[in-house]
């Protein structure tokens, strides 16, 4: 099983135990992040940092770490288990306090846990593409903080599993807004087209960098809301995540995308992709 953190100390993740009224296990309370690791190194960590403070403020949970010993942290994690190709989970919850949903009134520590698990790259999948599902959007309206509460996400996906889909594309009424646990893009006459960072969606990560490759290789992109119909009429559909990169969509529901095969715009970006992770973190294999 190997390591893990658990409130700053590196211990064996068999001891790592959570108290019952952890309010992140009782309520949901708290946000994590999941980091790409590519050849032992973290890809985009920086970002993902930025992301973790930046949800735990607009809960009023204060980060018990600097960015910079966080980010020590989690690389002293990824030595310790040995991890070349993975991702490190990472989470840290209010605390623990006597069951009461408005929040303690005497100062508590926020639990911090983390740890790494194994992850190949979906290369099958990237190369011939994955089907979806369409779902209405029934989640919150503060999806652009990562936090615990992820039911709205969860039932999604598993309609998605039980029709044999990788993901369901969601919708507020006539709106695409994201996927259960990624983003996702249209391409029309050769414009990359995915919604704006609001309160509707998760701001990934993965999103920026593909929109920053956009920008350098003069792919037009407009960052916008989108239909339901505007996505049946696509040359092209693909989504984004940490663990799926740049991910073609070959299939929504009953109906073919791109006569079921990814699209050029879909495998450029790819590609773009692929650089820019080795860029980062060395070549792959
Ligand atoms: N999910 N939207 C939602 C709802 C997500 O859960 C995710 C990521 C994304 C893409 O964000 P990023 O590019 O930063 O990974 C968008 C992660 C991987 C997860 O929950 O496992």
């Amino acid at each position: 099983m190997g390591f893990a953190i658990l409130n700053g100390k590196m211990i064996d993740r068999s001891e790592a135990k959570v108290d019952v009224e952890d309010r992140g296990y009782q309520f949901g309370d708290g946000v994590y992040e999941v980091i790409r690791v590519y050849n032992g190194k973290m890809f985009t960590a920086a970002e993902h940092l930025e992301r973790f403070g930046k949800s735990s403020d607009s809960i009023g949970i204060s980060l018990p770490y600097r960015t910079e010993e966080l980010s020590a942290l989690l690389e002293e994690l990824i030595e310790k288990n040995n991890l070349q190709l993975g991702i490190i989970y990472m989470q840290l919850t209010r605390g623990v306090s006597p069951r009461n949903h408005a929040f303690p009134i005497e100062k508590i520590a926020p639990a911090l846990t983390a740890y790494t698990k194994e992850f190949a790259r979906p290369d099958e999948s990237m190369k011939k593409g994955v089907s979806t599902i369409l779902t209405e959007d029934i989640r919150w309206l503060r999806c652009d903080i990562k936090s615990l509460n992820l039911l709205g996400n969860l039932l999604a996906k598993q309609k998605a599993a039980e029709a044999g889909c990788f993901e369901a594309i969601q919708h507020r009424g006539e709106n695409v807004t994201e996927g259960s646990s990624s983003n996702i893009y249209i391409v029309k006459n050769g414009v990359v087209i995915t919604h704006e960072s609001n309160n509707l969606i998760l701001k990934g990560i993965t999103k920026d960098v593909i929109l920053e490759l956009c920008l350098e290789n003069n792919i037009p992109v407009e960052e916008r809301t989108f239909t339901l119909e505007e996505l049946a009429n696509a040359d092209e559909v693909f989504l984004s995540s940490t663990t799926s990169e740049v991910m073609p969509i070959v299939g929504i529901g009953d109906k073919k995308v791109t006569e079921g095969h990814p699209g050029q715009v879909t495998k450029k970006l790819q590609k773009l992709f692929q650089l820019e992770i080795e860029n980062q973190c060395g070549k792959l294999k």
